[in-house]
């Protein structure tokens, strides 16, 4: 029995309502295992800006540092996407967030669901045996590289640069998820035309030696990109840089049928972060309408990397029922429709 504190930035758009989704099962957990877990709510994103003017307010980041993990529902909103001019955007909240607590690796786990294939964009025998892991680096590269104008505004850019110790530690991640899975490792980059991408080629040869059992291979990105439609079965363990990570894992999200589904973690410290990888979907916000499964499976990643793999399971499993029993949110085109609400009871149900 224990008890964890669980900082929690619900955020904009739909993650109010899937954290709460989220806090439902986590709680249904605790009462099954004999654990208490303690939400303590903090604003971040377009609300935080509004209450405070600050997308990461020093009291959210001070509320991360002190929990044990943070459980985190979605930002952005449309006000600020359509205008350049904007100085506070609520993604450089999270952004903030990433670097301020060293949360250097992002893991994007994608599968398919045997009862979902006719929902994937694929044709069905393409799904076949997808299962796949994105480790991309979160603090890193061109998102955190010096960035600019020159010449009276006209000239902007943006800088991609990585260290030898960045490159190490997250490769080094890659290489371990994979040992833990089918023991294959994919660097994409693009190295032909990059020099930190040669760099990253490099340094992760250079470790190969330390894990004589990972198959290793590199792929350039507009390959990979091609290649995770045509067959992304051929897949384990992706490990790339910060904006390669960005772009391929939302294209590979939507492979098992719906954004809806896909979870995942940042970590690196001490404490980690948990969030569902769909965006804040503004104009379904507040109609109950979202699919928590996403932000529910996150809380899955949670146990587990709080020590907890059988309660983690346990969330797995409920989803993994509740979805063979045909109900389903819109996005899943279910036999039974149900709502967003309607969907966190049935899984906390599934956990009795
Ligand atoms: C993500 C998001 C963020 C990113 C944005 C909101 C800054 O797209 O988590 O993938 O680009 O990292
Ligand atoms: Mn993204």
């Amino acid at each position: 029995m224990s008890n964890f504190n669980i900082a929690t930035l619900d955020g904009d758009g739909i993650g109010p309502e899937v954290i709460k989704q989220g806090i439902k099962v986590l709680n249904q957990v605790g009462l099954k295992f004999g654990h208490t877990f303690r939400f303590d709510f903090a604003p971040v994103g377009a609300v935080a800006i509004d209450e405070t003017g600050s997308p990461l307010p020093d009291d959210t980041l001070d509320l991360c540092k002190r929990s044990d993990a943070i459980f985190f529902g979605s930002i952005g909103h449309p006000r600020f996407d359509n205008d350049p001019s904007a100085k506070v955007r609520p993604e450089q909240g999270l952004l903030k967030l990433r670097k301020e607590l060293g949360l250097y690796a992002n893991l994007r786990p994608v599968a398919g669901y045997d009862e979902l294939t006719h929902l994937s964009p694929l044709r069905p025998e393409r799904m076949k045996g997808v299962d796949m892991l994105i480790v991309r680096e979160l603090t890193g590269g061109i998102y955190f590289g010096e960035k600019g104008r020159r010449d009276g505004g006209d000239t902007a850019y943006d800088t991609c640069l990585y260290t030898r110790p960045e490159i190490e530690r997250i490769v080094k991640m890659g290489f371990e998820a994979a040992g833990n899975r089918r023991s294959k490792l994919t660097l994409v980059d693009k190295a032909n035309v990059m020099e930190s991408s040669r760099l990253w080629r490099e340094v992760t040869r250079e470790m190969a030696g330390q894990y004589p059992d990972i198959e290793l291979n590199f792929m350039f990105v507009d390959n990979a990109a091609m290649q995770l439609i045509l067959n992304p079965a051929q897949f384990d363990v992706i490990v790339t840089s910060n904006m390669f990570g960005d772009i391929l894992s939302d294209a590979s999200s939507v492979l098992a049928g719906s954004l809806g589904l896909l979870p995942s973690s940042s970590i690196g410290s001490q404490v980690g972060m948990f969030e569902p990888i769909h965006g804040s979907w503004p104009e379904g916000a507040g109609q109950d309408r979202a699919n928590p499964i996403a932000t529910i499976l996150s809380a899955a990643m949670m146990l587990d990397h709080l020590g907890l793999v059988k309660e983690g399971d346990a969330i797995r499993v409920a989803v993994n029922a509740t979805l063979a029993s045909g109900t389903g949110t819109e996005d899943l085109n279910p036999k039974k429709k149900v709502g967003t609400e309607e969907m966190g009871d049935l899984i906390a149900a599934a956990l009795k």
